[in-house]
């Protein structure tokens, strides 16, 4: 992946004018056509950003919140996410509320139950995460979209860790709203995600960056298409190499390699839930956990000190957090994990606990 990234980083050096200006949509129509055919929708339906923060906010700054409105999230999701909706309320006056999901979590459908006690007549907006950062957990998203539109509140999903991880039908999801990273799962370079937006609420997206999108010379008749396709020069390689990102999970038949993570992660988790003694942060495993999970840890673990030993030490790199009082250990389980790389782990925390 890293050479078709240079080779296009290469190509663009070579000749700017016809990378990113005089051709620039040619270039990237068919990588957003089979970004498109992976993700269940249109291509008009989607815009590159570099990364699920910038799609976020994208959506965050463009709605028109009022005084006294709710964006209700749980208390789950991704600090700079929840910081994005904090600085939100404050310029706007809209209350960002965090629902509280009391562990361990139970079924799907008690979550949405349970998520759907935090809405309000004043919910103007949904923001969840499709898998959670500090607790890797897949939440039901597609049931909250429906519940949402049938209410007329907006949906807004944060799919950072979902595109190669979770097979993903955008227009099944039914969300107004979905950013997705390809640097996380997919194997593209950093730098390389998408906004979804449905068509009927695109009008509603203000660039973020204005550029020469704005009152464009060119229309294209999408003004969604326009304030989004060019944020000012950059390079646009990261993007470009999606498609080589495509073409090698669809090659190298990553259903069978994300079915092998996802059974490693469980049998992972439940040899670390029984060494570690912690209660589980969700009954029924394989309804919330794809490729990652996390663990509860003693209380009077140092996070830092036992990131820091694990990688110094075992050179094992995993994510230890302190959140929401709880201090969480976070497994991720790529292709190229094996069965003596998760032994190691426990091996190690059976030492360093
Ligand atoms: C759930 C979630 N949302 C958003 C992000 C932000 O992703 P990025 O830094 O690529 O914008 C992350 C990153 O880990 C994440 O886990």
């Amino acid at each position: 992946m890293f050479e078709a990234y240079q080779a296009w980083q290469r190509r663009i050096e070579r000749q700017p004018e016809e990378y990113l200006w005089r051709n620039r949509d040619k270039y990237l129509a068919p990588v957003r056509q089979a970004l498109a055919e992976y993700l269940g929708t249109a291509p008009a339906n989607l815009a590159f950003v570099p990364n699920a923060t910038t799609g976020i906010n994208i959506v965050a700054r463009s709605l028109k919140l009022q005084p006294g409105d709710e964006v209700l999230a749980s208390n789950h999701e991704y600090g700079a996410i929840d910081r994005t909706w904090r600085f939100i309320a404050a310029k706007t006056g809209a209350h960002y509320i965090t629902r509280e999901l009391p562990l361990p979590l139970s079924t799907h459908d008690d979550f949405v139950e349970t998520f759907w006690g935090g809405v309000t007549d004043r919910t103007k907006v949904i923001c969840l995460s499709h898998i959670t950062s500090p607790t890797a957990l897949i939440f039901p998203v597609a049931a909250i979209c429906t519940r949402a539109r049938a209410a007329g509140i907006v949906t807004v999903i944060d799919g950072a860790h979902v595109p190669g991880q979770l097979e993903l039908d955008l227009e099944a999801i039914g969300a107004d709203f979905y950013t997705g990273n390809g640097h996380k799962w997919l194997g593209t370079p950093r730098g390389a995600a998408f906004l979804y937006a449905r068509p009927e609420v695109q009008s509603q997206v203000e660039p973020l960056v204005v550029s020469w999108g704005y009152q464009s010379d060119h229309p294209s008749g999408s003004t969604f298409q326009d304030y989004l396709g060019w944020t000012g020069t950059r390079d646009l390689s990261a993007y470009l190499t999606m498609a080589s990102a495509l073409e090698f999970i669809a090659d190298n038949g990553w259903e069978q390699v994300r079915g092998r993570c996802h059974r490693l992660a469980l049998k992972a988790r439940e040899q670390l839930q029984a060494l570690i003694g912690e209660p589980p942060l969700c009954a029924q495993a394989e309804e919330w956990i794809a490729q990652m999970f996390a663990v509860l840890l003693p209380a009077q673990v140092n996070p830092e000190r036992l990131e820091a030993e694990l990688f110094t030490r075992y050179n094992i790199e995993v994510a230890v957090k302190r959140w929401q009082g709880f201090n969480l250990l976070r497994v991720s389980v790529p292709a190229y994990t094996t069965t003596e790389d998760l032994e190691r782990l426990a091996e190690a925390l059976r030492e360093l606990l």
